[in-house]
């Protein structure tokens, strides 16, 4: 696992945005995996800069991302679908036919699992695997107990997860109690993994992961089996580190 200090948020998102670029420009054809929630926002607007900026084409590239709210269709405005859309495919030249997100909405949401695995394998798994983490270790909807070996699948949501999703719904009611996730094993058959780890809020759980013990009641511990892991880490999560 190798750690890179970034200065600042800003200069996280620039680093891992260059991280990504580079997969891109290798192999126009990436299979990229994408994540949600507030800590990739950056990257994605780095990303899109870079698009129209620097003549950075997506057009070719696949997209899997790796977890979606049951319940939800793709265009309510809380769906992991809606959100990608907002604030990176629009943007972007990439073809709408290649962007694969989980159907949280699907009638039989086990059949979604196998159908979304199985897609994920014929593609060969992830060129590149972008992550948040949980304050709890949590990556994609895995949380804390969930088996390594798990592939995609259906979770109920806990508390602490409900609670910090809330700030993107109107009242906490009104969050989803289950979801569809990558499984862990799901998230390692990446060939490389990009972890982002932001703000004060992350520094306890950056400190768990980077003490280097490897146990399913820490999700992201599973990241040490994983051969190409990069963490990106701001200044405010690393406060431990100095
Ligand atoms: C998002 C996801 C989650 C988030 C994590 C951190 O697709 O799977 O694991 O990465 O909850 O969320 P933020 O970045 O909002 O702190």
């Amino acid at each position: 696992m190798k750690v890179i200090e970034c200065q600042s948020y800003e200069a996280l998102s620039q680093k891992a945005a260059g991280i990504v670029a580079e997969t891109v420009r290798e192999k126009p054809d990436a299979v990229l995996g994408l994540a949600t929630g507030g800590t990739p926002e950056g990257t994605y607007r780095e990303l899109i800069r870079l698009h129209q900026t620097e003549n950075l084409s997506f057009q070719d590239i696949t997209t899997i991302n790796l977890d979606e709210y049951a319940g939800l269709s793709g265009d309510d405005p809380n769906s992991y679908h809606c959100y990608m859309n907002e604030r990176f495919f629009q943007h972007i030249d990439s073809q709408p036919s290649r962007h694969f997100i989980p159907d949280g909405n699907a009638s039989d949401l086990e059949a979604e699992c196998k159908r979304y695995e199985q897609l994920i394998e014929s593609l060969g798994g992830a060129d590149i695997q972008l992550l948040g983490i949980g304050r709890n270790g949590h990556i994609g909807f895995n949380e804390p107990g969930t088996s390594f070996q798990s592939r995609t699948h259906v979770v109920a949501l806990n508390e602490q997860t409900r609670q910090a999703n809330a700030r993107y719904f109107t009242s906490i009611d009104r969050v989803p109690k289950k979801a569809v996730t990558m499984g862990i094993q799901t998230i390692l058959s990446s060939k490389r993994i990009l972890l982002l780890i932001s703000g004060t809020s992350k520094a306890e759980a950056a400190k768990r992961l980077l003490d280097g013990q490897v146990s399913e009641e820490f999700p992201a511990s599973a990241l040490h089996l994983h051969p190409n892991v990069s963490v990106l880490i701001d200044q405010e999560a690393a406060g431990f580190r100095h």
